[in-house]
C-alpha cells in the first residue's frame, strides 16, 4: 500500500493519516507489517506551495512510505528477483578479492566469511526504492493525447509495481490492484506474466487505462471506438481488440455501477476473467 505524506488543513503539521492506516490494519484487520519501504521520488514537485515555496518553513516531501502487509507471518517472497547492480567498488572486489577483503571479524564482532566475495549476480536492495516518476512520452500518454483526455494525474512509474510483484509473486500468480488508476500495476503484471485483476471506480480512468495495452497498430478510429464503448456501455467484447490482451478485466460493483442497465453488461464481463482464472463462475 503506497501512502503519500499530507499536512493537516490551514496548519504546517503532519496527518498521521498513514501510521493510522498501518496500525488499523495490524491491530484491528489481522494483517502483518512484513516490512516498510520507502519510495523517494527526487522527481516529486515541492507541496504544499504554502510552507514549501512560499513560507520556506518546511522542506519537500520526497518519500511515500510503502507498507508491505501480509496475510500470514510468513508470506511469500524472493529477493533474488530483485537484486540490484553492484557498485563499482564492489565490482573489483569481485575481480580480486584478495587484493581488497581479507575474511576477519569486525569490531562488532559479526564475522565476515569468504563468501563475503562471491558474485551473487547483484546486491541486496535496501528498502529504500528510489524511482523517478517523470515519465512523459509512453504509449498511453500519446494515446491520451491522441483523444483529447487527460491522462490519469497520480500513475505509478512502472518500476515500482515491477519491484513489488518481482519480489512477490511467479509467473501465473495473481496480482490485484485495488485503486488501479491507469493500471500501471496491470500493465506491468502483463508483462511478467501474471495474472491480474485491477478495480478502479472511474470509468474514464478504466477506459484511458485500456490505451495501454492496444499495440502500434491500432487506427485512431478503432482506438477512439474502444474508448468510447467503455465509457457509454460499460465494457468491450474481446474481439474488438482483436484478442490482444490475455487477460482483460472490467470489474465494476452494484455499488459504482450507475443502475441496472450499466450493471448487467458489466457483469457478464465480470464472469469472463473468473473463469479464466479458473474460479468457478458465479
Ligand atoms: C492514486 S490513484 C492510483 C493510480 C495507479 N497506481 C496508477 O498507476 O495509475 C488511486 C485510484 O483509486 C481510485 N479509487 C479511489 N477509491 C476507490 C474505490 N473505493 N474503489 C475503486 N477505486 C477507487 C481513484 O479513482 C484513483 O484512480
Amino acid at each position: 500500500m503506497d501512502l503519500g505524506g499530507a499536512y493537516q488543513k490551514g496548519a504546517p503539521i503532519r496527518s498521521l493519516y498513514n501510521f493510522r492506516v498501518l496500525l488499523k490494519f495490524c491491530d484491528e484487520l489481522g494483517f502483518f507489517l512484513a516490512e516498510e519501504f520507502f519510495w523517494y521520488n527526487p522527481s516529486k514537485l515541492p507541496s504544499p506551495i504554502e510552507w514549501v515555496n512560499k513560507r520556506k518553513i518546511r522542506v519537500k516531501d520526497a518519500v511515500n512510505t510503502v507498507w508491505w502487509f501480509s496475510k500470514t507471518e510468513w508470506p511469500k517472497a524472493n529477493i533474488k528477483n530483485v537484486l540490484t547492480p553492484y557498485s563499482d567498488r564492489m565490482k573489483k572486489l569481485l575481480e580480486n578479492p584478495d587484493k581488497y577483503y581479507k575474511p576477519k571479524d569486525r569490531p562488532s564482532g559479526h564475522s565476515i566469511s569468504e563468501t563475503f566475495s562471491n558474485d551473487n549476480g547483484g546486491a541486496i536492495p535496501s528498502n529504500l526504492l528510489q524511482i523517478s516518476n517523470s515519465e512523459s512520452n509512453s504509449l498511453y500518454l500519446r494515446r491520451c493525447k491522441l483523444l483529447n483526455i487527460q491522462g490519469h494525474p497520480a500513475r505509478f512509474p512502472e518500476k515500482l509495481p515491477e519491484f513489488f510483484i518481482k519480489m512477490l509473486t511467479d509467473e501465473h500468480d495473481l496480482v490485484v490492484d485495488i485503486f488501479g488508476g491507469s493500471n500501471t500495476t496491470g500493465f506491468v503484471a502483463e508483462k511478467l506474466n501474471r495474472k491480474w485483476v485491477s478495480i478502479e471506480q472511474s470509468i474514464e480512468y478504466v477506459a484511458s487505462s485500456v490505451l495501454r495495452f492496444l499495440s502500434d497498430d491500432f487506427s485512431k478510429e478503432k482506438i477512439t471506438k474502444i474508448y468510447n464503448d467503455i465509457i457509454n456501455l460499460g465494457y468491450i467484447g474481446l474481439d474488438s481488440v482483436n484478442c490482444q490482451m490475455n487477460l482483460f478485466d472490467i470489474i465494476k460493483t452494484e455499488k459504482t455501477a450507475h443502475n441496472e442497465a450499466e450493471y448487467a453488461p458489466v457483469r457478464k464481463v465480470d464472469r469472463m476473467p473468473l473463469k479464466r482464472l479458473g474460479v468457478p463462475a458465479g
